[in-house]
């Protein structure tokens, strides 16, 4: 079971952080089209996300993921009850040869940035990563997301390659990621 929860007080107000699940499907969808307006720093367009699931499946989907083993997704949620910042990541515990690595998402909404959410929801994930003996950590990033690279630098994370070209915004724009991890072990 994939179950977390504590409260994180910041200057700017009080979060509850916790593991996602079925009943946070309708809040998401929301959480979701707010910020891939706000960035073209995630990989999806404007209401992309949306049309890729149903509530349903999106309900079932968190659900499996808080009852399983392989995937911890957190929501930093609001005292009013608003998504504030998501955090997933997850690994392939059936796969001998990839079961030592696993694979993390962040995003905070933009009217909660530089409050050390983002920071802080990582760090937990670290965490579960360490208990479930995962000794690499990867994402990726685009090239010029200078917030983002800022924080992975100096949670530990070095870059390993560039990857050119690997997104295409709307306009024609190609955007170049790096591929970033951090080692445990
Ligand atoms: C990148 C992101 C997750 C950072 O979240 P955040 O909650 O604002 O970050 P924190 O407040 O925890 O800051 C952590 C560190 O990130 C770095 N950072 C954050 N904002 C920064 C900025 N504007 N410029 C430079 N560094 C920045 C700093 O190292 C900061 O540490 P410090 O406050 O001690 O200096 C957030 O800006 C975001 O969601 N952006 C849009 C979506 C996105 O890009 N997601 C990542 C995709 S790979």
């Amino acid at each position: 079971m994939s179950y977390y929860k504590e409260e994180f007080q910041v200057k700017g107000g009080r979060f509850i952080i916790r593991n996602a699940d079925g009943a946070d499907a309708p809040k998401l969808f929301d959480y979701m089209d707010h910020v891939d307006r706000e960035t073209v720093f995630l990989a999806r367009e404007p209401g992309e996300f949306a049309a890729s699931y149903t509530l349903e499946q999106e309900t079932e989907l968190l659900a499996r993921w808080a009852e399983g083993d392989e995937k911890l997704f957190l929501v930093a949620e609001t005292e009013g009850g608003e998504i504030a910042a998501t955090c997933g990541c997850f690994y392939s515990k059936g796969r001998r040869r990839i079961q030592h690595m696993a694979e993390i998402a962040v995003s905070v909404r933009q009217d909660f940035w530089r409050q050390g959410l983002g920071r802080r929801l990582m760090e937990i994930q670290f965490g579960w990563c360490q208990e479930h003996k995962i000794e690499k950590l990867k994402l990726t990033v685009v090239t010029a997301n200078t917030q983002a690279l800022g924080l992975y630098l100096s949670l530990g994370f070095v870059i390993e390659g560039t990857l050119r070209r690997e997104e295409r915004l709307a306009d024609g724009t190609y955007l170049d990621l790096y591929a970033m991890a951090k080692f445990f072990a």
